[in-house]
């Protein structure tokens, strides 16, 4: 099939370097001519495993292409996916459309027969309808399908999840979008990844359903880490009592400094608008990003706490920035309030991150940022694990105590144990464990 990808984004380029794999013959269009450029030239605009080898693969086939010019981009395409960004409007942290109806006109003066437009990019209950009627008023004389089609991927693991879903959700609203979406799927529907065909409207709150559900699971076990650490229990122990249990299962259970990233924060924070919108305020949600922004504050306040509550002038140093590990990404990175909290103290942060100290240095001024953790955290006074980075795991800390001037370790993930730490000689606090 021939397929159009408007937005070579973190969803856009994964979406289309995966559909090319499976044997489409797909564009990937983009207005940032640079991102283009960059992209023919074998360039990837993010940080993502296997991203590169499986788009260079594809281009050598003759099956993945880029474009600058959208009506090239999307000529003879049956299928043209909208992957672009929709970020929170500052002023009600509601998605804003302005990319998505930008495309969405643009698609509608080149549309020359019948193609499936779909919006792929996670977007308000409703969004495909405009889409639809937005089209319609420009382009009378057409016959197009919208569907809706949100993505599940998460970064750094995004390619596995795109080739093996735990299931595909379409939203459609006739049976010609569904022929076409059902053999865009096809090779994944034999491997017998589960293709949900629901309407448009059910498949958009489907995607901010089940990520304010993932969220409100990181925030609960957060909330149960608060009360294992006042009552002398362990939350690692509590999360694996739940998950055996089918029902809840043993995911998304680790405690940590409050979750972060591209999609949480942003869809939870639209979830709560469209509540508000039709009247039906969705009071777990609004409490999940409530406490979620807390938290992230107050894990740079036990910082301070565990230095004996004054840090002025003294070195905390910080390991890991990104909001997760395996990518570089900044966007709603816890580190970014807990370091501001620590430097609100009056603390002086040196940083390291594998892959984010680019990102970082963007949204974070006054840190020092270090190649290596054990520059880092020489002559610190403490040091915070923030992110679980693999190279994390396994630091020696025998020689980090040596290097530190004051051996406080605060690990906001949970990836050292008290034992090790304390043979180390380090003081160490940890998340969720009373002892
Ligand atoms: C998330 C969802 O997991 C994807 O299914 C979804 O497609 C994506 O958003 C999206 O909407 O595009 P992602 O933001 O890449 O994916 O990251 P996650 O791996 O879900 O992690 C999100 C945050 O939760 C991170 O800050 C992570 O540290 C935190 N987290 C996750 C915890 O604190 N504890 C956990 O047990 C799991």
């Amino acid at each position: 099939m021939k397929i159009a990808v408007i937005g070579a984004g973190y969803v856009g380029l994964v979406s289309g370097a995966c559909l090319a794999d499976f044997g489409h013959e797909v564009r990937c269009i983009d207005r940032d001519l640079r991102r283009v450029e960059g992209l023919r030239a074998g360039r990837m605009p993010i940080y993502e495993p296997g991203l590169a080898e499986l788009t260079a693969d594809n281009v050598a086939a003759g099956r993945l292409s880029f474009e600058h010019d959208l009506a090239v981009g999307m000529k003879d395409a049956e299928v043209i996916f909208i992957a672009v960004g929709t970020p929170s409007r500052p002023e009600d942290g509601h998605a804003d459309l302005t990319f998505v109806y930008q495309v969405t006109r643009e698609i509608a003066q080149n549309l020359e027969g019948y193609a499936v437009i779909v919006t792929k990019s996670t977007v308000p209950v409703g969004t495909s309808d405009e889409v639809e009627r937005l089209v319609r008023s420009l382009r009378p004389d057409v016959e197009f399908s919208v569907a809706s089609n949100p993505e599940f991927l998460r970064e750094g693991a995004a390619i596995g999840d795109f080739k093996i879903p735990d299931r595909i959700v379409v939203g459609v609203e006739d049976e010609r979008a569904r022929e076409v979406m059902a053999a865009v799927y096809r090779p994944l529907f034999l491997n017998q990844a589960p293709l949900l065909f629901t309407d448009r409207r059910t498949s958009e709150l489907t995607k901010y359903a089940a990520n304010a559900f993932l969220a409100t699971k990181i925030t609960f076990i957060n909330e149960i880490a608060d009360i294992c650490e006042k009552t002398g229990a362990n939350v690692q122990d509590v999360a694996r009592g739940m998950g055996l249990d089918k029902r809840i299962g043993p995911k998304f259970l680790h405690a940590g400094p409050g979750f972060g990233g591209s999609c949480f924060p942003k869809d939870v924070r639209a979830l709560i608008k469209t509540g508000q919108d039709y009247d039906v305020p969705s009071r777990i949600v609004e409490a999940v990003a409530d406490v979620n922004e807390r938290r992230k504050r107050r894990m740079g306040r036990r910082i301070v706490a565990a230095c004996g509550g004054e840090i002025r002038d003294r070195i905390i140093a910080v390991l890991g920035l990104t909001f997760k590990p395996r990518t570089d990404d900044m966007r709603d990175a816890p580190s970014i309030a807990i370091i501001q909290t620590l430097r609100d103290a009056g603390g002086v942060v040196h940083a390291f991150d594998p892959a984010g100290m680019e990102h970082a240095r963007e949204v974070m001024g006054d840190v020092t940022y270090f190649q290596d953790p054990y520059q880092a955290v020489a002559g610190a006074d403490a040091v915070a694990i923030v992110t679980e980075w693999e190279s994390l795991r396994a630091l020696d800390l025998k020689k980090i105590y040596g290097l530190m001037r004051t051996p406080v370790l605060v690990d906001l993930r949970n990836i050292y144990g008290p034992e090790e730490a304390k043979a180390a000689g380090f003081t160490y606090i940890a998340v969720g464990r009373g002892d």
